[in-house]
């Protein structure tokens, strides 16, 4: 359901957001702009600021910020279109029924058709596991050997699949639904010769709930040797393994808000069943920026890893993080000790008291990339530990916080005999030199993760925050700009769909007022972090000190954004493309010599 964009401008301008937020705090005028406590944190020095001209909040104390909307969405703890409907009622305003095109309404019919085929398949794999078939006892004994108790099948409504090949199908068949629709999920799959068979036969269902507890797919495991040992739904409208975490819809009811994140099915029901409902697992993908989404949504902001000690999990721990950390996650590493070799494992053999040890811990990721290293390296060897040293500082050098920062230091220097000062030193060196490391920009899982490090992580983000705030202040910059960089090139989805905000205004000649941009995006959290970024002014003496700035923040990205590209390339086994590394290395030698003009004229 959405509104267009100049319904919610009016109902946002119709909405003074001194007179709505005047409503609730007492603000007094201070030079134009209005201060009051803020009703976010607890305060005795008001360090709330509305601005008249902005339209827009912010708390220099909390951090809180936003326009009209957001306020409101944060007070009233309301969503989007709550708080819409909310103010557009203040000031008698009618929204219009919400359209919904021919498409989206064919749309919604299928996925309520998927749904529907999926409630019935869960249906009817879960009484086939109860059933007298001698495959079913074969089954219940399987999971009786597991240990996964009766309480925990029933509450993630695991099932059997039969052997035979239409058992699921003619069950669908009689329920009426139709074979198109039964093929579009995924369930079901026809021969060419026209014949309709199951996709999963023979067994252990595990259905895959979404957040709202409806069944989009399913895994399916054998129960004796056979390949593949899991078989899971394909993509369909209803499922996408990037966007969905098994037992999500569980754990969001976990009191515990620390999410563990494990790599198996089986991983997750044992956690479940030995009292960590806040585990998730990962649906034998990569991590990807919806699945932090996703975990937001369920009010998580912190995940520790947990993924199999194999060195496939911690090459996909290592790929996981800074996806987390991008999408704002605390981010702690955890591995199962003994001969266990994933969480699973270890609840049998060691039970969930020892689990419950192991869990507090879990370490910091930057102390788990230090350890990889430490272990990675013989240290008593002086070529090895410089390596090792460089490649540490790497990693420091994206530690932001000082005293954690300091705490690393200490322990790398124990582990190498180096002194902390050296670390130091290089840590500085590889901040202020290097910029490959970019965070991996959300929707799009492919990029890496340099663990090299050489990073400049705050340098880089300050530089996109920058050229943002004075895009979207500046049209006529903004308008020459567009020649010289491009969406994609700057990070995350926010800030490229900021980029071409900053863009398509700069047509209209006339600067956007930071109460509009806000209202573009509907999550609260996206709402606080623009406002950030909207709250200052920009005041440069003269255009020479702004093209000069430009320059340096343009030069950052785009370097960030070429190192990127490349490593990307030289990562692809499939097809190396040269050419294009070529090019690309050339434009970065390139981009050092040049100095763009965009002031002025
Ligand atoms: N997986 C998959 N397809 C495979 C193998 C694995 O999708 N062919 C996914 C599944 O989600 C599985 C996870 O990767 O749960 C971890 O796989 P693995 O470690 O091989 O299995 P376990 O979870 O340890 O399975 P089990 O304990 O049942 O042997
Ligand atoms: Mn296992």
């Amino acid at each position: 359901m959405h509104y267009p964009q100049e319904v919610i401008e009016e109902v946002r301008s119709g909405n003074d957001i001194v007179d709505v937020i005047g409503g609730y705090v007492a603000l007094k005028n201070r030079g134009g702009n209005f201060f009051g406590l803020c009703p976010f944190h607890n305060e005795r020095t008001p360090s709330f600021s509305v601005s008249s001209d902005k339209q827009m909040y912010y708390c220099f104390g909390c951090g809180a910020g936003g326009n009209v909307i957001s306020f409101i969405m944060q007070l009233e703890n309301y969503d989007f279109l709550d708080a819409l409907k909310f103010l557009a009622d203040k000031i008698h305003y009618v929204l219009p029924q919400p359209q919904q095109s021919q498409a989206t309404e064919a749309k919604l019919r299928t996925r309520d058709i998927l749904r529907e085929i999926h409630k019935k398949a869960a249906r009817f794999y879960y009484e086939t596991l109860q059933s007298d078939a001698e495959e079913a006892k074969i089954a219940r004994n399987y999971l009786d050997a597991r240990g996964i108790n009766l309480k925990l099948r029933t509450s993630f409504g695991l099932g059997l699949s039969l052997a035979n090949w239409d058992g699921l199908y003619k069950n669908l068949q009689k329920h009426g639904f139709n074979l198109s629709d039964m093929v579009e999920s995924g369930l079901i799959r026809t021969n060419p010769r026209g014949r309709s068979y199951d996709r999963f036969r023979g067994r252990l269902m595990f259905p895959i709930l979404d957040v709202d507890s409806h069944v989009v797919g399913f895994g399916g495991r054998v129960m004796d040797q056979n390949e593949p040992k899991y078989l899971n739904s394909p993509e369909t409208p209803l499922f996408d393994k990037s966007r969905q975490l098994y037992g999500v819809h569980t754990a969001r009811k976990a009191k515990q808000k620390d999410i563990v994140m494990v790599e198996g099915y089986m991983d997750v029901l044992s956690l479940h069943q030995a009292g960590y409902s806040q585990a998730v697992g990962i649906l034998g993908t990569a991590l990807t920026a919806h699945h932090g989404r996703l975990l937001k949504r369920i009010n998580c902001n912190s995940v520790t890893l947990l993924f199999d000690k194999d060195r496939a999990g911690v090459q996909a721990v290592l790929r996981a993080i800074p996806v987390l950390i991008e999408a704002g996650f605390k981010v702690k590493c955890l591995q199962v000790t003994g001969d266990a070799k994933d969480p699973d494992d270890f609840l049998r053999m060691y039970g969930s008291a020892r689990f419950g040890q192991l869990l507090e811990e879990a370490k910091s990721h930057i102390a788990f990339r230090i350890d990889l290293l430490t272990k990675k390296y013989d240290l008593q060897n002086t070529d090895q530990r410089i390596i090792f040293t460089q490649e540490a500082a790497g990693v420091l050098a994206g530690v932001d916080n000082a005293i954690e920062a300091d705490v690393y230091i200490r322990e790398t220097a124990k582990h190498s005999g180096i002194s902390p000062q050296a670390i130091r030193t290089e840590m500085d060196k590889q901040r202020g030199r290097y910029f490959s490391q970019y965070p991996a920009p959300r929707d799009r899982p492919k990029l890496r993760y340099n663990l090299r490090g050489k990073t400049n992580e705050q340098g880089l983000l300050d530089a996109r925050k920058g050229i943002l705030s004075l895009l979207l202040a500046y049209p006529d910059v903004s308008r020459k700009m567009r020649e010289f960089l491009s969406p994609e090139e700057i990070g995350n989805a926010t800030e490229m769909k900021l980029l071409e905000l900053a863009y398509k205004n700069s047509e209209k000649g006339i600067a956007i007022t930071p109460a509009e941009v806000i209202a573009q995006f509907e999550e609260l959290e996206t709402q606080k972090q623009i406002a950030e970024l909207l709250k200052d002014d920009l005041h440069f003496d003269n255009p020479e000190t702004m093209e000069k700035s430009i320059n340096e923040m343009w030069k950052i990205i785009k370097r960030a954004w070429l190192k990127n590209r490349i490593a990307e390339l030289e990562q692809t086994n499939d097809q190396i493309d040269l050419n294009m590394i070529n090019t690309l290395g050339k434009a970065l030698r390139n981009l050092e010599k040049q100095y763009i003009t965009v002031t002025n004229g």
